[in-house]
């Protein structure tokens, strides 16, 4: 199977702090702040879970999560989480097979398509858009692809990443895709802040149209 993360999930969060300390945390905390009171939120790609925790942290009322997340093991280990003041409901599947009549105030993709080849990503791309609200905000994380402005170093740890990838979940792509293009047409960027010297983007997007 691609993108298999049920061999490394016991130990992912673990190895992500080593190489990036809280860089990863803080970009979604960071995003976290777009939430509000009655938000339905499309969670994907949550991987151990850690985040309902710092969304049930918020303290906001009535808030409620679907949980799509491919992994078994991911998504098991994410069901044990402490998050009592909001309702999750879990879905173990790829996003590809996922279908719903639901609009969401809130799309939370944290560093999910950083997995996919560009074909895949265009078509989970425009499925997720049609479940967004109008008004609705899209908040993405991931690592930054900028061929110009990366440092050796951070081109470098690209490369062993998507080497240890293919070893450990066999992920399907070896290539990084800048999404910004994708959300031209129908999104404007509210905000950008970037972590671990310029290598790590939390971007929240507004839908427009
Ligand atoms: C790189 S990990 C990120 C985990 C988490 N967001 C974090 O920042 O710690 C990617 C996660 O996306 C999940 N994933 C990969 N492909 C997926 C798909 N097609 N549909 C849903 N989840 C997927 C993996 O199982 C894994 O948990």
């Amino acid at each position: 199977m691609r993108n298999d993360y049920n061999g490394i999930a016991n130990y992912y969060d673990r190895l992500s702090r080593i190489v990036f300390q809280r860089s990863i945390i803080k970009a979604q905390a960071y995003l976290l702040e777009f939430v509000q009171d009655n938000n339905r939120i499309l969670l994907v790609g949550g991987g151990t879970g850690w985040i309902l925790e710092e969304i049930s942290k918020l303290n906001k009322q009535n808030v409620s999560v679907v949980y799509v997340e491919k992994s078994a093991k991911m998504t098991e280990l994410s069901k044990k989480r402490k998050y009592k003041n909001i309702s999750v409901e879990f879905v173990n599947s790829p996003v590809e097979t996922y279908t719903t009549q639901q609009q969401f105030d809130i799309i939370l993709t944290p560093f999910l398509f950083d997995n996919f080849i560009d074909k895949k990503i265009k078509y989970i791309f425009s499925k997720l858009d049609t479940y967004l609200k109008k008004r609705g905000f899209w908040l993405y994380a991931d690592f930054v692809n900028d061929k110009q402005n990366n440092k050796a170093w951070q081109q470098l740890l690209l490369k062993t990443m998507y080497t240890f990838f293919k070893l450990t979940t066999n992920i399907e792509t070896q290539k990084l895709v800048d999404l910004k293009g994708y959300f031209e047409e129908k999104y404007v960027m509210i905000t950008q802040q970037f972590y671990y010297k310029h290598f790590i983007q939390a971007v929240a997007y507004r839908k427009i149209r």
